[in-house]
């Protein structure tokens, strides 16, 4: 509960205007921390500088308020020469995108615009053999988002497209089991938006223990499944779990963000556990640097101290 009244009072100070402008001003230095530059060969260089210590990158084009069609079509080309510019650095592509950011939602004769878009990344991340993970955004997103990725795993196969389950939806055990005849590739994650109680639980033990449940079972169900998370208590207990259940370490692996949790991310790897960063770049990087301090008071304390250094 108190979580959730930190991250609410968070979200609710940096969606203001004035303090968007100010932030964006001053706090650059301090939001790489989070991301990796605002252009591509940054976010390229984060993943061979991560790939040294043995961890794999996950690429994210950040994008926020696009509307238009054209915005759409136009992120989704950026996210297209993202794929080509890893390939040709000798990176097998793997990307997320959110399909707000591509169109979901938005008619284009009579197709969806974000399945259309999601077809073309998905379809060049296929050539390179790589994969594309399709984020989950606010609850009233779900359906279509479990729709869409359902369709794009019959056409493109699970081994080049994968999507996200949040533990703090109720429903989200049931949609898992639901998605079992496809032998899915899903990141488990708790989840990072702003949800009231009629869907998510409230409190944080209910959200940690339901995280367990989605972890357990689709490992129990043999499908690959992405530990998304920083909860070193949860890593222990998933690291146990393998262990009890003889599930290979080919089956899973652990990832976490960029910038946070970095003596853990190297550990798990140096253990031979598969380990991957989800790397964020763009120059739309407040909206995703405020959700960051909207997690932990501990990331706020560490941009408060940066701005008194000035
Ligand atoms: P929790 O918040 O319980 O934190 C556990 C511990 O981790 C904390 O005590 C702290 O030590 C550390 N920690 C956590 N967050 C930190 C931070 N920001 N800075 C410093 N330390 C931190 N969400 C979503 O809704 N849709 C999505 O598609 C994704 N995708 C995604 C991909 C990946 C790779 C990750 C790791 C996370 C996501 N998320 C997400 C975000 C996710 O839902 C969640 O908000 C964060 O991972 C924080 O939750 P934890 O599981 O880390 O646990």
């Amino acid at each position: 509960m108190i979580d959730q009244l930190y991250r609410k009072a968070v979200l609710t100070v940096a969606e203001r205007p004035q303090v968007e402008k100010l932030a964006r001003d001053k706090m650059w230095p301090l939001a790489q921390r989070f991301v990796a530059g605002e252009d591509i060969q940054s976010a390229i260089s984060a993943v061979q500088e991560l790939q040294k210590d043995g961890i794999q990158g996950n690429l994210d084009l950040l994008g926020e308020f696009i509307d238009s069609p054209e915005q759409c079509n136009e992120f989704a080309d950026n996210v297209l020469k993202l794929i080509d510019a890893a390939h040709a650095a000798g990176i097998k592509p793997y990307v997320s995108v959110k399909l707000s950011s591509v169109g979901q939602g938005k008619d284009d004769g009579g197709t969806d615009l974000g399945l259309k878009n999601a077809r073309r990344i998905i379809g060049k991340a296929k050539e390179y053999g790589g994969f594309v993970c399709l984020d989950m955004e606010d609850h009233p997103r779900t359906d279509i988002t479990l729709e869409q990725f359902r369709v794009l795993v019959g056409e493109f196969g699970a081994e080049h497209v994968g999507t996200v389950l949040q533990s703090y939806l109720y429903r989200s055990l049931k949609d898992r089991a639901g998605l079992d005849d496809l032998k899915p590739n899903i990141r488990m994650v708790k989840g990072a938006y702003l949800e009231p109680e009629t869907v998510a639980y409230p409190d944080k033990a209910d959200v940690d223990q339901n995280y367990r449940r989605l972890v357990y079972a689709h490992l129990k169900a043999g499908n690959s499944c992405n530990v998304a998370t920083h909860d070193e208590k949860i890593i222990d207990d998933v690291k146990r779990f393998v262990l009890a259940h003889g599930i290979s370490k080919d089956q899973f692996e652990f990832q976490m963000l960029y910038g946070i949790r970095r003596d853990l991310q190297k550990s798990l790897a140096a253990e031979g556990y598969r380990v991957r960063a989800y790397i964020p770049y763009g120059r739309d990087w407040y909206a995703y640097f405020s959700r960051r301090i909207a997690e932990t008071p501990r990331n706020a304390m560490f941009v408060a101290r940066g701005m008194l250094k000035g």
